[in-house]
Formats: C-alpha cells, sequence, structure tokens
C-alpha cells in the first residue's frame, strides 16, 4: 500500500500549485489614466462613477455604491436600512468579523442563526426560531462561494416583513435558481479585499434595487453629506467616510472584465475534484445548495470517520494547499467584541444599554451544529490558475490520505 509522505515518503506534489495573479495589463493601463488624470478624488473623477454603472448594469440593479472594503459595504447595507439601536439582526456564525462590525456600529446585537447539516450556511427553520420583535434585518452569509437556500430564507423574511442583507463577499456572479446571489434579498454586499474573485486589494460594493436605500447609501458613504451645491454645507446624519479613491475604480473596472471567466473556471474546477472524490467514504465533498452553482471562493469539505487535523495534516505533507477548520471557531467565540464586550470604552454599549435590556451572552452552544462541523471542515485553496491536473493531484492526495490514515 502507497504510505503517506508524512511518514517520509515521495509527496504527490513537489511543485508548488499555480498562484493567482490578478492584475495585468489591463489594470496597469486604466491606474495610469486614472493617475494621469491628477484627480483621484472620486466625486469629481469618472472611474469610480463608471465602475458603479458597469457593476449596476451587469447585476441587473438600480443602485451600485463602491466603498473602501466588504465591511463598509455591509455597514452601508445597515446604515441605509437604519435600524433603531438595540435592534437585533441575525446573521452567520461562522464568517468574517466584517459582517459583524457594521452591526455594533450601529449600535445592535448581532443574533446568530446555527448553520444546516452539511451545508456550511445558514438554516433557513434556525433563522426563523431567532426572530423577534426587536428583529431588524437578517444577514446572509453566502460562505465559500456556495449561495443560501433564498427561496426558504426569503419566504421566512417575507413573512415576517424583515429586509435581507446578502453578504455576497465570497460569493461573486454565483447563481441561485438562474439569478445572481445578492439580489434575492433587499442589499447585496461584496468585498474587492485580496483573496476575493474580484479584487483591487481593498474595496467594496454594495447594491440594491430599491430607491429610499440606495438613495442613503451614497449618503452614507460619505458622511451624509448631501453635496448639493459649492459651499454651504449639509450632513444629514450621522455616517463615516467610505469612499474609494479613483485608483480602486480603476482596477475595479478592468476586474469586472474578468470576474465572471474567474467564477466559471472556478466552478469547473471545484465541481470536478467533487466528482473525483465523491465515492471517498472518509469524505463528504463541497455541498452545493440545490438550484445553486458554487463559486469556490475556496473548495471546502467534511472530513468523517478520521481525525480531521491528521487528514489535513498529510494532505499539506502531500504538497496540496489544505488548511484545517476555516476560522477555527464561530465568530462570536472569536471576537472580543463579543465574547467580552469590548465596543466602546467600557460602556458594552449596545449590549446591556438602555436600548437592549435582555441578557446576552456569546458562548459555546449557541450554534451546535456549525461548532461541530467547524472541527470537521478541510478547505482546499484552489484558484482560477489551476489545471485538471491539478485538480486530479489534489483528488488523488484525498484517496491517499483517507486509506492510509
Ligand atoms: C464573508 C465575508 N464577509 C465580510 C468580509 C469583509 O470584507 P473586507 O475584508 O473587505 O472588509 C469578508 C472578507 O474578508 C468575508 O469573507
Amino acid at each position: 500500500m502507497e504510505k503517506p509522505a508524512i511518514n517520509g515518503r515521495e509527496p504527490i506534489r513537489k511543485k508548488p500549485f499555480p498562484a493567482r495573479k490578478p492584475f495585468g495589463k489591463e489594470e496597469i493601463k486604466l491606474v495610469v489614466e486614472a493617475i494621469k488624470s491628477q484627480n483621484l478624488f472620486a466625486p469629481s473623477g469618472n472611474k469610480v462613477k463608471e465602475f458603479e454603472k458597469q457593476f449596476a448594469e451587469k447585476y441587473g440593479v438600480k443602485y451600485a455604491v463602491m466603498s473602501t472594503s466588504g465591511t463598509s459595504a455591509i455597514h452601508i447595507a445597515i446604515g441605509s436600512i437604519n435600524p433603531e439601536p438595540g435592534s437585533e439582526i441575525i446573521t452567520a456564525p461562522v464568517t468574517d468579523f466584517g459582517t459583524i462590525a457594521g452591526i455594533l456600529y450601529q449600535g445592535c446585537i448581532p443574533i446568530f442563526a446555527d448553520w444546516k447539516k452539511y451545508t456550511f450556511n445558514m438554516d433557513p427553520e434556525d433563522i426563523e426560531k431567532k426572530i423577534t420583535e426587536k428583529t431588524a434585518a437578517i444577514i446572509v452569509v453566502h460562505l465559500f462561494g456556495n449561495p443560501c437556500d433564498m427561496d426558504k430564507i426569503m419566504a421566512v423574511a417575507k413573512k415576517y416583513k424583515i429586509p435581507v442583507i446578502e453578504d455576497c463577499c465570497q460569493a461573486y456572479f454565483t447563481t441561485y435558481r438562474g439569478k445572481y446571489v445578492g439580489t434575492f434579498g433587499d442589499i447585496g454586499c461584496f468585498s474587492m479585499q485580496q483573496s476575493k474573485h474580484m479584487t483591487a486589494g481593498e474595496g467594496g460594493i454594495t447594491i440594491t434595487n430599491n430607491k429610499k436605500y440606495g438613495e442613503r447609501m451614497f449618503l452614507f458613504r460619505d458622511k451624509g453629506w448631501q453635496r448639493l451645491s459649492f459651499g454651504s454645507r449639509a450632513y444629514l446624519f450621522l455616517a463615516p467616510n467610505y469612499r474609494p479613491t479613483e485608483i480602486t475604480g480603476a482596477i475595479g473596472l478592468a476586474q469586472l472584465k474578468k470576474a465572471e471567466n474567474v467564477v466559471k473556471k472556478r466552478n469547473s474546477l471545484g465541481d470536478m475534484l467533487t466528482e473525483l472524490i465523491k465515492d471517498v467514504p472518509e469524505i463528504l465533498p463541497a455541498p452545493v445548495t440545490s438550484g445553486g452553482k458554487h463559486s469556490y471562493w475556496t473548495y471546502p469539505f467534511k472530513i468523517i470517520g478520521l481525525n480531521p487535523k491528521k487528514f489535513i495534516e498529510g494532505l499539506k505533507a502531500e504538497g496540496i494547499p489544505a488548511a484545517y477548520a476555516y476560522t477555527g471557531k464561530p465568530i462570536y467565540l472569536c471576537s472580543d467584541a463579543l465574547r467580552r464586550k469590548k465596543t466602546f470604552g467600557n460602556s458594552g454599549y449596545p449590549f446591556n444599554s438602555q436600548y437592549y435590556n435582555k441578557e446576552i451572552e456569546y458562548k459555546a452552544g449557541l450554534c451546535p451544529v456549525a461548532e461541530k462541523e467547524l472541527t470537521l471542515l478541510g478547505t482546499i485553496g484552489i484558484n482560477e490558475n489551476w489545471s485538471e491536473k491539478d485538480i486530479k493531484d489534489v483528488a488523488k492526495a484525498i484517496k491517499k490520505i483517507a486509506k492510509n490514515l
């Protein structure tokens, strides 16, 4: 029997896997253009405006607002819904802190809905269970690029008349029932951080079809500044400055020409890996929501019946870019802003404030399915530059470790 490389044998893969190379001639040309214009300030430039126009067209929405990060894109979404302090916002237990920051900055309380077993996404039934008279919004997270079950989630949201924000930071051009995620709920949010399908190193986009939210989104990004005319100013409400520069707009324009192909390629590579490992009894391949297509920001799988940490160590020894347990713990156990309520000075605001008189404790046991399944989760960092041979090597290594561990 072939012995795994962890015992000092030959690894399946000695040559490094192809790296991402997101930037090229197109980005350079447009960035140079922006710099030569002698203006990098978006309100008086044309790159960010043009990007927003093209992104809105691709998504078939009326409003797209570019900002400085995914975190700001989500904060803009919440700021445009304008919930009362002390409102509850239901979201996913496993995500980046960027999903949570805007909730707290707007004085709201994050409430976590558990994963549905072996989907790595929020369970619509648990979302419904977590709804109270204080719920002001639901933020769904299409984790790893797998669409959430939007039919069921939107049915729950409609029943209780609660707006839905979609965190699509890991799910560009990802379809569910033939439509892009980000257009099912009231608002869609995207990150252009370096690792994302579409990137400018940093950046964010918020989209909507709703006029009230759309108009407020532009104001919320820009200190609430009305910018009606030069001279006397009107700042209409409290809001930060999340304006991107023309450089972000320029790079975004070039990325927008490539992003759909990036997603297509990842979708075919990820689905191919699933096909190759689907009969390995110790593995459950990446789940794909019925009616959806996965965009594989990363390739997730569940390890069953074997020690998952050792399984991943074995894969790494075979030269495979594998990682164990994604964020390690659910966000409410990773974040001291939640776990220890380290927010504004020593106030603990918005928790235990005049706006929120319920006791809330972020501790293990809040979302048992997510807590358990994270410990069984492996990911493979695939990207659009990989070939079919690269995927075959990953499958070979997975089979080898499964047999030999
Ligand atoms: C699911 C999710 N939400 C939010 C964010 C925040 O995005 P950013 O890092 O651009 O602020 C990220 C990315 O890190 C993410 O993956």
